[in-house]
């Protein structure tokens, strides 16, 4: 029996892609000397080849984000050359019929900001406002939404208490809370400066939203569940739910907590049966719960990253598949969600673990850069070009 499942009429469909991870040739950031991504796919040469296919694909929209140490090399000094280059990216896009959505931060810093404390600098949030404003003031007219910052938690934790992202401390509280703090005030400046200039144009934050849940009902464990939940999920979105006109939401994971007596006291117990290749469980009901949360906000919800990494491509098409289903659900039961985004558009530089996991709907070959569309992405196509998911079952 077959089953459709259609999407709201004006469903947004696409793929997410961000500056470091893609562009190639990006040597002035605080990633750039640890974790050189050298050419990465060669997206500021190669753009328009990358949009035909996302067109060929049936994507109605893409996103990408500006580099900021492109934009503001020297503190205070802005490249018109790096603008127009946006530009004539996101004139690319709109040639092709492909809405944009533009990130003006997605994890990278100029040097300059690097060496002032990056994000721990008090006066961060003020840099990033005037960034922001050039930026929006230069390039809005070709933006049709704009996405502050990417993932505050993750971009927090994993540099200051993990000590996996530059500039690589363990355990440095206060690193973590004033680099998280001002991220938040970054988004709001930014925010209400894009609304002095376009107060029509919808701007948002995406953050990373885990489905968290005990392991077991005593209730220590409900306890703990609550406060993970609201460091990891909550927080910031509570903090800033008047600064935004849509939720951006990037979902990976689930996380089933337990208690330990032992050091660090909180145990990950995920069921795991089905993992990427990154061992990442794949959860697609998460993906409903965390939307389904999103609701008492009013807001439109867009999915501005969801994917995993599987170089075999033996996974991907029944994992979007799957997060689909869920996240039809959610819209049934009136959740305003109005776009769906993969990561990633094609294989890119993985952050700490560099060229290794593969996230892409293209597989890339970075030696010859070259790529193939992947049988998933072809899969993915069928929904995004028909706006509906046809079940077999
Ligand atoms: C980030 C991406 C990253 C992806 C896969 C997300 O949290 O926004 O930059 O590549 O996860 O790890």
């Amino acid at each position: 029996m077959k089953k459709e499942l259609s999407f709201p009429e004006g469903f947004l469909w696409g793929a997410a892609t961000s500056s470091y991870q893609v562009e190639g040739g990006i040597e002035n950031c605080n990633w750039s000397k640890d974790f050189p991504a050298g050419k990465a796919c060669d997206y500021w040469n190669r753009y328009e080849e990358y949009f035909d296919i996302a067109r060929e694909l049936g994507q109605n929209v893409h996103r990408l984000s500006l580099e900021w140490s492109r934009i503001e090399p020297v503190e205070g000094q802005f490249d018109p050359a790096a603008i127009q280059h946006y530009r004539l990216m996101l004139e690319a896009l709109h040639a092709r019929g492909i809405k944009t959505m533009v990130t003006l931060w997605h994890s990278t810093n100029p040097l300059w900001l690097t060496e002032k404390g990056g994000w721990t600098h008090m006066a961060s949030p003020a840099y990033f406002e005037r960034y922001a404003a050039y930026a929006v003031r230069e390039l809005d007219e070709l933006a049709d939404f704009w996405i502050t910052i990417n993932e505050p938690g993750i971009s927090t934790t994993m540099p200051y208490l993990l000590g996996m992202f530059p500039p690589r401390h363990k355990y440095d509280l206060w690193g973590w809370g004033s680099s998280l703090y001002n991220l938040a005030q970054a988004h709001k400046r930014a925010y209400r400066a894009i609304k002095r200039i376009n107060p029509d144009k919808p701007a948002g934050m995406a953050e990373n939203y885990s489905f968290v849940e005990p392991q077991y009902k005593d209730p220590l464990s409900l306890l703990l569940v609550r406060v993970w939940d609201f460091l990891r999920n909550r927080m910031l979105r509570e903090y800033v739910r008047r600064e935004q006109d849509f939720i951006g939401v990037n979902y990976y994971f689930h996380e089933r907590l337990a208690w330990d007596l032992k050091y660090p006291f909180i145990v990950f117990r995920n069921r795991n049966k089905l993992v990427s290749d990154r061992g990442h469980e794949i959860f697609p009901e998460g993906l409903y719960r965390v939307v389904k949360d999103m609701k008492k906000y009013g807001l439109p919800v867009y999915i501005t990253e969801n994917g995993l990494a599987d170089k075999e491509d033996k996974l991907r098409a029944a994992f979007i598949r799957d997060h689909l289903k869920w996240l039809h659900r959610a819209i049934r039961e009136g959740v305003d969600v109005r776009g769906y985004l993969h990561w990633s558009l094609l294989d890119n530089f993985e952050w700490e673990m560099k060229y290794g996991p593969c996230y892409g709907l293209l597989a890339m070959d970075f030696e010859h850069l070259t790529y193939e569309v992947r049988p998933s992405a072809r899969e993915y196509a069928k929904i995004c070009k028909a706006n509906k998911l046809i079940l077999e079952n």
